[in-house]
């Protein structure tokens, strides 16, 4: 008999996995060209469908998407001035989910039985804004994307999604050692004569930062685009509450680039980024955006499709297991303040809490 003891099952993940619901905040609904006058689309929000809209007064307005009457969504309706009627019996709400029109009914049609939750929204640097949180006064401002309008700033934009959570996806975003690997030659490249540098982590109540010190310019395509003269890096990679991911290279005040996304949460495992590339370099605007898109979908495919099949696996094995050691600079911290957000608990802090270490890149 061998005295290798086999085990018919792999070790069981008990169910836990990252997802996290913060409701308390702002999220991305859509990029404002995305949302004409007078018109309506069906969106989902933490795994809540909300009937988000324009009236043709210019304002958006997200009501929860089921009429209250028979619990069609409102989205089969249309927009009527600055309200939204049902396109069943066609009932009418205005923005803050007041019934305002009860066809046929003789007598008043506002009602509270009759009102449908309604969401705050705002609309700031080209985005709608949807608070996760319906019927509240909203406790806090949307973010704001970085260097966006400033002067010699320039800006390109994209949306893309992936089955994954906000953690994996804030995590994959900020995280270093992958690029060696999964995007080997577009950052760096896996090799034996790696440069050591300094790593410090700075966690505040709402975000969390790394900040890499003594970083030579990246040999791949990116560094190269970005500092064809090569030279030391300044580097931080940061998540801010409740899903905002900023990539910051600077190498002067000439070459200086963020990555930022706000991250969707449409379901506990489908996310959606809605990425803003500020940059301002010593080259042609016009030739940054032509490149950095098709560069930034390769990369983002290839993260993709790994976010799909960790998703996978961690389906199949039951839920998360993971290990980590300190070159996962930013994921165990990203997990606590969403977790602590969850709870409500964002109290600011006097300083943050800082840990420095050494890596190889
Ligand atoms: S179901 Fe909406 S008006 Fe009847
Ligand atoms: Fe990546």
């Amino acid at each position: 008999m061998s005295d290798v003891e086999l085990k018919l099952l792999p070790p069981q993940g008990k169910g836990h996995t990252s997802a996290a619901r913060i409701a308390d905040d702002w999220y991305i609904a859509c990029r404002s060209p995305a949302l004409k006058p007078g018109r309506k689309q069906a969106i989902e929000l933490l795994g809540t469908p909300i009937a988000l809209y324009r009236g043709t007064d210019g304002a958006p307005g997200a009501l929860l998407d089921r009429c209250p009457h028979r619990n069609v969504p409102l989205t089969t309706g249309a927009v009527v001035g600055a309200e939204l009627q049902c396109g069943y019996h066609g009932w009418r709400f205005d923005r803050t989910g007041e019934c305002t029109r009860v066809p046929g009914l003789c007598g008043e049609a506002a009602h509270r039985g009759r009102r449908v939750p309604s969401f705050a929204t705002a609309e700031r640097d080209g985005f709608v804004w949807v608070y996760a949180t319906p019927d509240v006064e909203p406790a806090r401002e949307p973010y704001a994307f970085p260097h966006l309008g400033e002067a010699g700033w320039h800006a390109v934009y994209d949306v893309v999604e992936a089955d994954a959570t906000v953690h994996a996806v804030a995590e994959n975003a900020l995280d270093v050692p992958h690029t060696a690997f999964l995007h080997g030659g577009l950052f760096r490249n896996d090799s034996d004569d790696r440069q050591t540098i300094e790593v410090v982590v700075r966690r505040w109540h709402d975000r969390i930062e790394a900040q890499y010190i003594g970083e030579a310019r990246p040999e791949g395509l990116v560094g190269r685009i970005l500092a064809p003269g090569g030279g030391e890096v300044e580097h931080y990679d940061r998540f801010i509450l409740p899903g905002i991911t900023e990539v910051e290279y600077k190498l002067s005040d000439r070459s200086h680039m963020v990555v930022s996304s706000a991250l969707t949460p449409i379901r506990d495992f489908h996310t959606r980024l809605f990425t803003v590339v500020s940059f301002k370099l010593p080259l042609p605007a016009w030739l940054v955006k032509l490149v950095v898109k098709p560069i930034a979908r390769r990369i983002f495919g290839q993260d993709k499709a790994m976010l799909a099949l960790q998703r996978q696996s961690i389906e199949r094995f039951g839920g998360e297991r993971f290990v980590s050691t300190e070159l996962d600079a930013l994921g165990p911290g990203i997990l606590r303040l969403l977790r602590n957000a969850e709870r409500g608990h964002r109290a600011p802090m006097d300083a943050p809490e800082v840990k420095r270490f050494e890596m190889q890149v």
